[in-house]
């Protein structure tokens, strides 16, 4: 699959999530394989340009974290020029516009979800970051408020004639939790109207659920999010089942993927930036237990990073059999 000059193989592609998809998330998915593109967590445009890249726990990475795309919140095009400066110089592989998000913070600054009420704001926004950068650029939306076909073919064409290289649809409203079924067939729909590549997004967590929204929505790709805080491997299950590539079987020892990332945290992020990341994370890999809310408990509770590893050895050694672990 191509987007803009990168060709991305398999095309599994990793979900921007805040305060997840940074570089010891990734560098766990990498260790599995079968990852066809990285994401950064959503990059607050404005304040983009005077982040230090050396230490921001949004822009460290290492040189195998590629190719890597960064997502972009931002409110409206006069900063565009800056950005994109800021985004050559880290070297970005390609870069995803956030018009999905529904959170109200993010809503009141006139970014995320809220841009799809403005689509003249968005062709502008659009249009000026293709005039800045060769790089491949993307856009990432739901559904929109409502249902509406005419709404949203009109908003993904706009988006596709203004140069958008790929667009992914998150298969739901603006306001429906993460606990309703997606909507792939929308995303069906999407694919008939743009010639761009269409990614599917919403709750593809395993090789059946993979299968099952490629058959609904002929996508070019999918997006995994949650799923990949849960299981980092399941991106190279589902590149080994459904697109045939040859990437060894996961070896999951769940002890040793938490232990890596935590000594992941401790190399890469300032220490008063890595407990955070660490309760978020836990709160995803600990339902791979059946007692894992203990473990997220107990993390959630901790006041250093130490005392976390502590409780969750502690853990380990009490849960870690077949028995005990889910699905
Ligand atoms: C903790 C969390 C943070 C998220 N942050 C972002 C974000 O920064 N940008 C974005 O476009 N979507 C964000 N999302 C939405 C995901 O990218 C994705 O669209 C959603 O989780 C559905 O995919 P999934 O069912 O595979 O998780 C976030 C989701 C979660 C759970």
């Amino acid at each position: 699959m191509r987007l803009g000059r990168l060709e991305l193989w398999p095309p599994l592609l990793l979900a921007p999530m805040a305060g997840l998809t940074h570089s010891a998330l990734r560098t766990a998915i990498l260790g599995f394989g079968g990852v066809g593109l990285l994401s950064t967590e959503m990059l607050a445009a404005a304040r983009l340009p005077a982040e230090r890249p050396a230490s921001s726990p949004y822009l460290v990475r290492t040189a195998q974290e590629s190719p890597l795309s960064y997502q972009l919140l931002l409110a409206d095009d006069k900063i565009i020029g800056r950005v994109f400066e800021a985004l050559h110089r880290l070297r970005a592989d390609a870069v995803d516009l956030n018009l999905g998000c529904p959170a109200p913070q993010v809503r009141r600054a006139g970014g995320g979800s809220s841009l799809m009420d403005d689509p003249d704001r968005v062709r502008r926004i659009v249009a000026a970051a293709r005039k800045q950068t060769s790089l491949p650029l993307s856009a990432k939306i739901r559904l929109g408020e409502t249902l509406s076909e005419n709404g949203l073919r009109d908003f993904c064409r706009m988006l596709a004639d203004e140069g958008i290289d790929m667009l992914t649809v998150h298969a739901r409203l603006r306001g429906e939790p993460f606990t309703r079924p997606p909507r792939w067939e929308w995303v069906a729909k999407v694919k008939q109207w743009v010639d761009v590549p269409v990614i599917a997004n919403g709750s593809i967590d395993s090789v059946d659920s993979a299968r099952a929204c490629l058959k609904i929505t002929a996508a070019d790709g999918l997006m995994i999010g949650r799923a990949a805080a849960r299981q980092p491997w399941v991106f190279a299950s589902i590149a080994r089942e459904v697109y045939g590539v040859a990437v060894p079987e996961p070896d999951v020892r769940l002890p040793r993927l938490y232990a890596d990332f935590v000594a992941s945290l401790n190399e890469r992020f300032l220490p008063e930036r890595r407990l955070g990341r660490l309760k978020e994370f836990t709160h995803h890999f600990a339902t791979n237990y059946f007692f894992g809310h203990h473990l997220a408990a107990k993390v959630q509770a901790s006041e250093s990073i130490e005392q976390a590893w502590e409780h969750a050895e502690a853990f380990f050694a009490l849960n870690d059999s077949e028995r005990t672990q889910q699905g």
